[in-house]
């Protein structure tokens, strides 16, 4: 358990309209938790180890719903496919490749790696189909020291022969065998329920997984209502669901005691919307792959009227980029295009309401994190936005604004806390 001062220029989102920025200021962490942050340090703090950061960037650490640790060796080839291509193209072909426990452990070295040096404290990982392969990543994923869950990945129809799990049971063996494996074995990491999507696992496996899934309380990721194509292919897999949602429901496998995160939601009906709402899933929101893969625009503005809980995923390979910085500018950039060419009634989201989505939103999955409020759990990065040169003096939101789009997260980054650990 830890406790220390950092001081700096902080930051951080209290709600959705409201983002605190304060000039040479003290943050606290006490038993590994946020105490309080205080323009002069109390004296109670002054006997705890000071971190002095004067003149850098304090934010809280970033959440990323939704990545595939496996596509991070192709993120920005073969780009210019849709989806339902580009996964039988790109991404199953590089899946394959995690058979072999070498290449996984090479390629899993360099994403892992990646992720610690990123702004991300926080993220929910698709592995592929391999145990073994998934328990390495495990494996490293835990040594970065940030908090993640990992999944083995299901999948046991329309993929390729080679990248296929031969039964609904052999699928379901081994992702039991592979929970009773890593749940209790790491200090940061945790396993997380994968069915790939509904085109990719059959009737059997989804009520298999269900059964998984309240046996294990494990909770769950999967890809929502991305692609028009997609779409239908499941209206015509599952006729009888009302929504692409509704045939995750009706496994058992759309939220309510199943922690759910459900990435896309880029044509989600309202409908569908208020099924998330209700059964309280998480929308991982992708700008960056939805437009790369042509998939389309979502409606955030529309999830944040209606109060969904919404956070960001930069879903490499569909994303090129694990940057959560420039999610959080691709989010802004698209929600003015669904404003101007879709409709003029959404306004587009602004840089403050999507910071609240990249902490406070998506930290919401794994509990109080994501904001310096006190009892949050300590995870903070420290930028160091002088490798921005500037003209004149500017203020810490400004500063702010510019490391974001300016993208300070790729060398500016001189610290990072998880759960009150310094990991870099
Ligand atoms: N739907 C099913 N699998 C995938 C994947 O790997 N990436 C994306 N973007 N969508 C998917
Ligand atoms: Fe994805």
């Amino acid at each position: 358990m830890k406790s220390f001062v950092i001081k700096g220029d902080i930051c951080y989102s209290k709600n959705k309209d409201n983002l605190i920025t304060l000039k040479d200021s003290y943050l606290v962490c006490e038993n590994s938790l946020c105490k309080g942050v205080y323009e002069e340090l109390p004296s109670e703090f002054c006997e705890y180890e000071l971190f002095d950061y004067t003149d850098k960037l304090v934010i809280p650490g970033l959440s990323d719903l939704h990545i595939h640790a496996p596509q991070f060796a192709f993120r920005s080839l073969n780009m210019d496919a849709e989806l339902l291509d580009w996964l039988n193209n790109s991404a199953f072909m590089e899946e394959t490749k995690y058979s072999d426990n070498d290449y996984a452990k090479r390629a899993y070295s360099i994403f892992a790696n990646s992720l610690k040096n990123s702004v991300t404290t926080r993220a929910c990982i698709f592995a592929t189909l391999h145990k073994d392969a998934t328990k390495i990543l495990m494996d490293l994923m835990d040594e970065t020291g940030l908090e993640t869950y990992v999944g083995k990945v299901n999948m046991d129809r329309n993929c390729p022969d080679n990248l296929c799990e031969s039964s609904a049971q052999r699928s379901a063996d081994d992702t039991v065998s592979w929970v009773l494996d890593t749940a209790d074995k790491y200090k940061s990491t945790y396993p997380i329920l994968t069915p790939r999507f509904i085109p990719s696992c059959s009737d059997e496996l989804m009520k298999k997984l269900a059964d998984i899934q309240r046996e294990y309380k494990l909770p769950v990721q999967s890809h929502l209502s991305e692609n028009k194509d997609e779409i239908k292919w499941v209206q015509e897999l599952c006729p009888k669901s009302k929504s692409y949602g509704d045939a995750y429901d009706k496994f058992g496998l759309f939220g309510k005691e199943a922690k759910t995160i459900m990435a896309h939601c880029v044509y989600s009906t309202k409908d569908e919307a208020e099924l998330m709402k209700k059964n309280g899933v998480f929308v991982a929101h992708c700008p960056a792959s939805n437009t790369n893969l042509s998939s389309g625009i979502a409606p955030i503005r529309r999830y944040l009227e209606m109060d969904l809980k919404v956070g960001l995923g930069t879903d490499v390979a569909g994303g090129h980029s694990e940057s959560l910085f420039r999610t959080i500018a691709d989010t802004v950039q698209m929600s003015k295009l669904y404003y101007r060419l879709i409709d003029n009634t959404a306004k587009p989201v602004t840089f403050n309401e999507v910071f609240f989505l990249a902490s406070k939103g998506g930290g919401e999955f794994f509990g109080k994190v994501g904001s310096f409020e006190k009892d949050y759990e300590f995870d903070a990065v420290v930028i160091d936005d002088s490798i921005l040169p500037h003209p004149q003096k500017l203020t810490v939101f400004e500063r702010l604004q510019r490391a974001v789009y300016l993208n300070a997260d790729f060398n500016g980054i001189t610290a990072k806390f998880v759960k009150g650990e310094k990991i870099i």
